[in-house]
């Protein structure tokens, strides 16, 4: 676990704060709340955010290596659930997306950007992208999602 000390601005929120699974003190939550964490750590049942539970959520990037702040808006994350049912959702300016809809485990993913698709060669039984995603510190994926 890697203690980040330094608090960089990124837009209106602050994109890089300490990882820890309550909110610091003044922290804004939002849309542009804390790129490249895991949201579901907070946004699911019992968790601090249980208002506002998703059924995905991430921060796509340009590389698996980008740093934290650098997230790229305008991307289609496509989820397909196990009964076949298709979400889409387009990734905002600090690179964060997210869904509400309810869906139902393993997760068929893939990521477009004009016209350019990449698809996760595995299915995920959780939508909390950087369980898995993260950077400097991945869980069998490469890194971050990168914008293909
Ligand atoms: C440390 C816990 C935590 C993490 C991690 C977290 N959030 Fe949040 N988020 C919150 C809390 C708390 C709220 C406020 C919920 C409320 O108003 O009841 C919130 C609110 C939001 C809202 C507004 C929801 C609404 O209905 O008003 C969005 C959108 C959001 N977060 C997106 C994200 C995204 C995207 C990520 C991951 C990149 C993320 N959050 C990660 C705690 C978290
Ligand atoms: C349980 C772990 C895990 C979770 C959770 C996970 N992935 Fe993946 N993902 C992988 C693995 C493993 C790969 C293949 C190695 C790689 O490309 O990093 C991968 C690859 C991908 C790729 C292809 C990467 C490329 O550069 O071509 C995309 C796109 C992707 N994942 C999107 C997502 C999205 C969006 C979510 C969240 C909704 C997600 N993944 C959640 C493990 C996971």
């Amino acid at each position: 676990m890697m203690a980040m000390l330094v608090v960089l601005a990124c837009g209106e929120a602050p994109c890089d704060v300490p990882n820890t699974a309550d909110l610091q003190p003044g922290e804004q939550t939002g849309p542009a709340m804390r790129p490249g964490s895991n949201c579901l750590r907070c946004h699911t049942t019992g968790g601090r955010a249980a208002s506002a539970p998703f059924s995905i959520g991430g921060t796509v990037y340009e590389s698996h290596d980008a740093e934290v702040c650098g997230g790229v808006g305008g991307v289609t994350v496509r989820v397909t659930d196990a009964n076949g049912k298709r979400v889409s959702v387009v990734t905002n300016d600090v690179g964060n997306f997210w869904s509400t809809e309810p869906l139902v485990a393993p997760y068929s993913l893939e990521v477009e950007r004009a016209g350019r698709v990449a698809a996760m060669p595995v299915t995920t039984p959780t939508g909390g992208c950087a369980l898995c995603h993260s950077w400097p510190d991945p869980v069998s994926a490469i890194g971050r999602i990168r914008a293909p």
